[in-house]
């Protein structure tokens, strides 16, 4: 069994008795004895029935892993040992497989372990139902809700570091596969006082702590924070009530994870604390008192950078809030009016705003959750709810809070009475079964004493509250004196019966509760009953900006006029029990009853004395009796019958008799003794439940049997409807087959048919075609041979008529010759005469007219240059000749008309070079092309000339401009000079500097002289005059310009235009120039090897200059 494998060696070696109802002997001091065993082998669970009495270990103990949850699953409760796992796996089958409704009720005393079990109820309920991304985040959802609502909800107490100060039940809902879809949290009374106050040694909720311990630093900063718990009053003190089992930083991030999960907005996160940290920096207001002139107290509010922060959390205006703190409005004679509190006042009102926002901040968060884990899909649910209610309380001093809690416990105790001593016991009574009644204490009476309606310690209460008057603590006190006077379970100092009581003292009474007996304090009972906060304080914080606030105190509504007082704390919490009972009684209830072993939370503790007390005041002594003397199992027999009907031949499948006779056979056929079961008038009652589980197995195998009867019926009819399915479709198939196969038989022997017709006919057509083919050949052939006959006889008669017209014809034509020599030989002297010359005639004409059209075609083109003419009959070569002497006037003349003035001039120039030049010259043939430019220096452009030009304004025409080489007369050493001729003068340049070495008119030039050679030299011969300047008497002029026909051309030209008369040129091999007074003769030599300026080398000698020349075509002497 796997029960021994090694993982699940913390279930084996059972100790003691795993169920009390076991017990031998059955006394008290035996089942402590058994829980004290159990207990130190850490089998901490034993069952009482069906009850699971638990016993808190105070340490880690591994029966909560995943193998022994797979162990529990589906197993029947009494086959493994006691655990939580058993009776929910129980109670999870019961709720999935028969659809009834359960509830897990676990009670016990603060630190009994209520929580921890509540945990392991939902985690084994997680583990065994289904899987599935959906079904996981509303597992993962209601999972995490725990240690969110804990953080918020929970607290270190002197009984528990990890007390819930709220009461809690979770119902978790099931879709019909046993899948959780969702569920809804119901909280009961918040134990709020803790905010302000806590007892010595205890501390505020966790999330205080958690937040201050847990949150980033800037988390901190923006909620105006410091890590320092002792900063804060409302947790002063209670650092050293440090919990050495929780870890606030580690558990602040386990919240922020939950809350992750459930869904909140970081938004929300940020709100909620914001509403902490405004609580916290609330706490640190303080007040000092302050007397007003008119005689009443006032108050003064001292730490005004805590109110500040307090406003700014809650989005309010700090000067709001103070006077919200400070003052409160009063109606005098129907007038409202602004009165001052007094500093204890104004402490009050702090601490109520502080419990306030904190209690109505946990509703919403549980309002929060539910929003997130609730069931949308509106389909049926199967419930299972789970009660971890606060324990049962006693402490040192024991207040409101202290009688509420116990006050719920009471009814806890009372439903389990209800429901497993007096309700099972009254059965067997009325059922008729032999029955010895068990005693059992019943503490219907103290639920009475408590929630009665008039007369109970509630009803007083709210009466006291509500009472015209000054009611106060006391007089409440003296009201429940009075009504209980009498009553078993109320004590007082007041009253007779305990005026020697010492442990009683002056403003408490005693109740004496199943479980114990407490002293309460009735201080605060009004106050905290009433639960009623200012409402000039709920009106400031609706009008907070926070996005919370106007959610949490809509009664601060302005608009909301209605005055009408809201139900006490008291009353209010009796509804939500008294509806807490109704739902549990509804379901099929699971008891969980937790015991916790001692007071110091220690394990391997077992305080007998403690326990024992707990044993009796849960009843679990009676408890187990009752379920010793009675029945395990009971069931109305059709029930029965239906269910294990198929155990017995003569109940199955039907059972026509009456259920109990049906119910007896069923049990007779199984063999169960007779003492295991008793008849009762509805029902039949089971003693052991191990006869239940034997006939549960024996109906799961019996199932077995009926699923594969089952089967085989649905697995023949199945096939028989699939082989009718196919007979019909084989039908089906073959009449298509068939119709298809006809079908194409026909078309087969159609085609056939078509065939044969085809060839018949084919026979017949060919047979007539072949008759109607002879006879048109035989027309065809006697057509062709009549033909043949008939050009034939055509032909012949052609040929006859042809040699008819060649005979006539011929004699037409010799007819005619004959004629003709007739005629001829008759006209012949008279046409020599007359028509010989007129042909002639006409063919001169004709041939001139030839002439001139074919020339007119071929006229050469206009240039005047061209020299081609067409050729010509010798007869026309005068006409021809005078013809094109014309042609070439008339194009010279065309070509003439096209110049203008400027081009006329070139043309002049070039003509004067001709006349001057042609043939007179070496290269002047080379000029000819060649257009004369004139300006070769672009002088006009440039700005020193143009200054120049500006002094001489006659020489703004220019004709030429070249740099030149004047000839030195002395020495016939060559200088660069620019020569400018103007239509005036000719000026000599300095060429660099631009500056005017000589300027001669023109007209003074009488002379020039250039060699007939390639020589580029000219000589200007300048007029002398006798009384002349000084320019005139240093004689001639002597360049090399590489333009020598040009310059001398347009000088020339010039001249004849100034003076209509041509200067003297001298075109000679030997140049004649006068240098001062004396002449000298200019000799030129070809044959100028080196290169110099100018292209000529010139030697002066006394009376002569050599000018060496290079001509490529010419080599002459000296001279020549
Ligand atoms: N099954 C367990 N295994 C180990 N430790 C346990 C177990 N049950 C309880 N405890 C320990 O006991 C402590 C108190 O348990 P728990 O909070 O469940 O008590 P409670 O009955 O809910 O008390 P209260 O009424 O004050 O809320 C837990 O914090 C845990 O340390
Ligand atoms: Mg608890």
């Amino acid at each position: 069994m796997a029960l021994h494998q090694g993982s699940l060696a913390i279930l084996e070696n059972n100790v003691g008795v795993s169920d009390a109802v076991l017990l031998d002997p059955m006394t008290e001091d035996a089942f402590i004895e058994n829980l004290r065993l159990r207990y130190q082998h850490n089998q901490i669970y034993t069952y009482i029935g069906t009850v699971v009495v638990s016993v808190n270990p105070y340490k880690t103990i591994p029966l909560y892993t995943p193998s022994i949850i797979e162990e529990y699953r589906s197993r029947n409760i009494y086959e493994l040992p006691p655990h939580i796992y058993a009776i929910t796996d129980e109670a999870y089958r019961s709720m999935r497989d028969r659809h009834l409704d359960q509830c897990i009720i676990i009670s016990g005393e603060s630190g009994a372990g209520k929580t921890e079990a509540s945990k392991v109820i939902m985690q084994y309920v997680a583990e065994v139902s289904g899987k599935g991304e959906n079904i996981d985040t509303v597992k993962e959802q209601l999972l995490q809700s725990n240690p969110v609502l804990e953080a918020f909800g929970n607290a270190k107490t002197n009984k528990n570091d990890n007390s819930s100060r709220f009461g809690k039940y979770m119902d978790i809902e099931f879709d019909y596969k046993g899948d959780p879809i969702g569920g809804v949290i119901t909280n009961y009374l918040l134990e709020k006082s803790r905010v302000a106050v806590q007892m010595p040694g205890e501390r505020n909720f966790h999330i205080f702590y958690q937040l201050l311990q847990g949150a980033k630093l800037n988390t901190l900063e923006s909620l105006k924070l410091t890590r320092e718990i002792d900063d804060y009053n409302i947790l002063k003190g209670t650092v050293d009530a440090d919990v050495a089992t929780m870890n606030d930083q580690k558990n602040f991030d386990t919240v922020m994870h939950g809350m992750e999960v459930i869904g909140f907005s970081s938004e929300e996160v940020t709100s909620l604390f914001q509403l902490i940290a405004s609580i916290l920096k609330l706490g640190n207001v303080e007040f000092s008192h302050r007397s007003n002139e008119d005689g009443t107290d006032g108050c003064d509010l001292s730490n005004m950078a805590a109110l500040d922060d307090a406003a700014a959390l809650l989005g309010c205006p700090s000067a709001d809030l103070s006077v919200a703190l400070t003052q409160r409005k009063v109606e005098v004679r129907g007038e409202k009016v602004k009165r001052d509190l007094s500093a204890n006042d104004g402490m009050y009102a702090r601490d109520a705003l502080c419990k306030a926002i904190y209690s109505r901040m946990f509703s919403w968060l549980v309002a929060r959750i539910n929003d997130s884990i609730k069931v949308t899909s509106g389909i049926r649910t199967e419930v299972m709810g789970v009660l971890d209610i606060y324990g049962f309380e006693v402490f040192e001093e024991n207040s409101f809070e202290q009688f509420i809690i116990n006050y719920c416990n009471e009814k806890l105790q009372q439903i389990f009475i209800e429901l497993t001593l007096k309700e099972e016991q009254e059965e067997y009574i009325k059922e008729g079964i032999e029955w010895i009644h068990i005693e059992y204490f019943n503490n219907a009476v103290i639920c009475d004493l408590v929630e009665k309606s008039n007369v109970g310690i509630l009803a007083l209460l709210d009466e006291e509250c509500m009472r015209p008057g000054n009611p106060t603590d006391l007089t409440f006190l003296e009201k429940l004196n009075q009504a209980c006077n009498n009553h078993p379970h109320y004590e007082s100092k007041a009253l007779k019966k305990c005026q020697n009581d010492k442990t009683l003292t002056h403003g408490t009474f005693r109740l004496k509760h199943y479980a114990g007996n407490v002293t309460y304090k009735v201080d605060g009972f009004l106050d905290k009953n009433n639960d009623l906060l200012f409402r000039h304080l709920s009106q400031a914080m609706y009008q907070c900006k926070h996005c919370l606030m106007k959610g949490l105190f809509p009664e601060g509504n302005p608009s909301q006029k209605s005055l009408k007082r809201p139900a006490t704390a008291g009353s209010q919490f009796k509804i939500s029990v008294t509806e807490l009972m109704k739902n549990l009684s509804s379901k099929n209830p699971n008891y969980i009853r937790c015991i916790k072993p001692n007071n110091s939370k220690a394990a391997n503790n077992f305080d007998e004395g403690l326990v024992r007390h707990q044993v009796r005041y849960l009843g679990l002594m009676e408890n187990v009796r009752v379920k010793r003397a009675g029945y395990a199992f009971r069931q109305i027999y059709l029930q029965f019958l239906y269910r294990y009907k198929m155990l017995a031949g003569p109940t199955w499948p039907r059972w026509a008799g009456k259920p109990q006779e049906g119910v007896r056979i069923l049990l007779e056929a199984q063999g169960v003794p007779e003492d295991e079961y008793a008849f009762g008038k509805t029902k039949l009652f089971i003693r052991n439940p191990k006869t239940l589980f034997d006939m549960e197995e024996k109906r799961r195998q019996h199932m077995h049997v009926l699923a594969t009867k089952i089967q085989c019926v649905f697995k023949g009819w199945r096939q028989r409807t699939l082989y009718l399915l196919m007979k019909r479709s084989q039908v089906i198939i073959s009449a298509r087959f068939r119709g298809y196969w006809g079908q194409k038989m026909y078309k087969r022997t159609k085609q056939a048919t078509l065939v044969l017709q085809c060839f018949a006919r084919g026979w017949k057509a060919r047979a007539l075609l072949r008759k109607l083919k002879r006879e048109k050949l035989e027309i065809e052939s006697a057509n062709v041979i009549r033909k043949f006959y008939l050009g034939y006889k055509a032909r012949a008669l052609l040929r006859k008529l042809k040699r008819e017209k060649l005979e006539i014809e011929s004699a037409i034509m010799i007819q005619k010759f004959y004629m003709g020599y007739k005629v001829r030989k008759e006209y012949q002297p008279r046409f020599r005469r007359i028509a010989g010359p007129k042909i002639a005639r006409f063919f001169v004409i004709a041939l001139r007219k030839k002439f001139l059209l074919d020339l007119k075609g071929k006229l050469p083109s206009l240039s005047p240059i061209d020299k081609e003419w067409p050729d010509y009959p010798k007869r026309f070569k005068a006409a021809s000749d005078q013809l094109r002497e014309m042609y070439h006037a008339w194009r010279c003349r065309k070509y003439r008309r096209k110049f203008n003035e400027a081009e006329k001039y070139k043309m002049k120039e070039k003509l004067m070079a001709s006349e001057l030049f042609k043939d007179k010259k070496e290269g002047y043939s080379k000029t000819v092309p060649k257009p004369f430019k004139g300006d070769y220096q672009n002088i006009l452009a440039n700005e020193k000339w143009k200054k120049l030009q500006r002094q001489n304004p006659e020489d703004n025409h220019i004709v030429f401009a070249d740099v030149v080489q004047k000839v030195h007369r002395a020495n016939g050493k060559s200088v660069e000079r620019l020569l400018v001729i103007s239509s005036q003068n000719l000026i000599l340049i300095e060429h660099h500097s631009m500056m005017m070495k000589y300027r001669i008119p023109i007209t003074d030039i009488s002379a020039m002289s250039v060699s007939p050679h390639p020589d580029n030299t000219i000589v200007f011969h300048i007029q002398r005059h006798e009384n002349g300047d000084g320019l005139s008497k240093k004689g001639d002029f002597v360049f090399l310009c590489e333009h020598t026909i040009e310059l001398v051309s347009k000088v020339c030209l010039l001249i004849k235009n100034l003076t209509e008369k041509l200067p003297e040129l001298h075109i000679a091999p030997l140049l004649k120039a006068r240098f001062g007074k004396s002449e000298v003769q200019l000799s030129f030599k070809n044959g100028l090897t080196e290169s110099v300026p100018g292209g000529v080398k010139i030697v002066r000698k006394k009376h002569t200059m050599d000018i060496l020349y290079n001509s490529p075509t010419q080599k002459t002497s000296s001279g020549s």
